[in-house]
């Protein structure tokens, strides 16, 4: 068999390790032929791609970003956008696409599929942790370790000085980051996109905090954190040439209400990018070669359609098309494992 491998979206540690993972069973047990469409979505519709086999993946196990190169290009974005890659897939004589991506990535493999211009196989990824009907996304656990590595080095500092901290971290519309880096580096307080944020309620806690002896403080803030209405002006966040919002600011924003609300010294952080870069944590290493693997069988299956979910700590299949429907929110359980640590 001949099958196709894109990656699509933001870059993710371990959109290698799944790459691999994929070409070894493909080639060594099923005696496929792989090739890699470059920059996602982009290199589907323009036909650009490359061959792909065991050799060419050494070394690429524990290498950060995507050997393919990636985009937000979707199919979506031109007219005949389904039409030219149903045209690459007959072109290349790929009789399978394993779509490796985010929401965005991933929904158009849903469109592709349905329209019937390709055989379609998901595999979820995403720092953001976002995907429904999957516990987890891969890169979620290599950025909340990056995260949380920030945090404790915050810790000292912001003790040193007796400050007030805010990280803000990546979590556009949901804040599994948040809420785990918090949880793990024992912030004072998690804001996400969940939970709109009272800000008077924030600067309060802190000088709570304050009154009992505690000088120093972390506030994380999600990316996408929103104030609760009419309690907080936040500027509308700039919209890219895909559709994407541009968010980073709220921490900056927050840190200036602490400060002018508590007249505590307050300095922020953005770790932006960082948590997205370099090598994928061990967690990540595993999960990303048992996704390839799975998603290589379902190929072999003929399980179009699918996206492969880590759920009960096994890999099953699930619908693609249900996967993306709705994004997965943060528990309110876990949420309240955060609170309980708040002032
Ligand atoms: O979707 C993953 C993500 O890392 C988000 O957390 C973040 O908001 C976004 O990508 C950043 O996108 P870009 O790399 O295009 O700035």
């Amino acid at each position: 068999m001949r099958v196709g491998v894109l990656t699509g979206g933001g870059d993710c540690p371990g959109l290698n390790a799944v790459i691999r993972a994929i070409v070894r069973k493909a080639e060594r047990h099923y005696g496929d032929s792989v090739i890699g469409f470059l920059d996602g979505w982009h290199g589907v519709i323009e036909g650009n791609f490359t061959e792909l086999d065991v050799n060419h993946m050494r070394g690429t196990l524990p290498r950060g970003g995507t050997v393919l190169g990636t985009s937000r290009v979707s199919p979506r974005m031109f007219d005949d956008g389904i039409d030219r890659v149903r045209a690459t897939m007959e072109a290349t004589g790929a009789e399978a696409l394993i779509v490796i991506g985010g929401e965005g990535t991933l929904s158009a493999g849903v469109g592709v599929f349905e329209a019937g211009a390709a055989n379609v196989v998901g595999v979820p990824k995403t720092i953001d942790n976002d995907i429904g009907l999957t516990e987890l996304t891969f890169g979620f656990d290599t950025a909340v370790g990056i995260a949380t590595a920030a945090i404790d080095r915050l810790h000292t500092t912001a003790e040193s000085h007796d400050r007030v901290m805010v990280v803000e971290v990546m979590g556009r519309h949901v804040g599994h980051i948040a809420t785990w880096a918090g949880i793990a580096g024992g912030a004072t307080l998690t804001l996400i996109p969940e939970e709109p944020f009272d800000i008077e309620a924030v600067a309060e806690a802190i000088s709570r905090r304050h009154r009992r002896g505690r000088w120093a403080s972390i506030v994380v803030v999600a990316e996408g954190a929103r104030p609760k209405e009419g309690t907080m002006e936040l500027s509308e966040p700039e919209i890219d040439q895909f559709g994407h919002s541009r968010l980073g600011g709220v921490g900056q924003a927050v840190a200036a209400e602490i400060e002018a609300r508590t007249g505590y010294d307050t300095r922020v952080t953005v770790l932006g990018h960082v948590q997205r870069g370099g090598t994928p944590s061990a967690l990540d290493r595993v999960l990303c070669s048992w996704y390839g693997i799975a998603a290589i069988d379902a190929v072999h299956e003929g399980d179009w359609g699918s996206m492969v979910a880590f759920r009960g700590g096994e890999i099953s299949r699930v619908r693609l098309a249900d996967a993306v429907a709705q994004l997965k929110p943060v528990s309110p359980a876990l949420y309240d494992v955060a609170r309980a640590f708040f002032p």
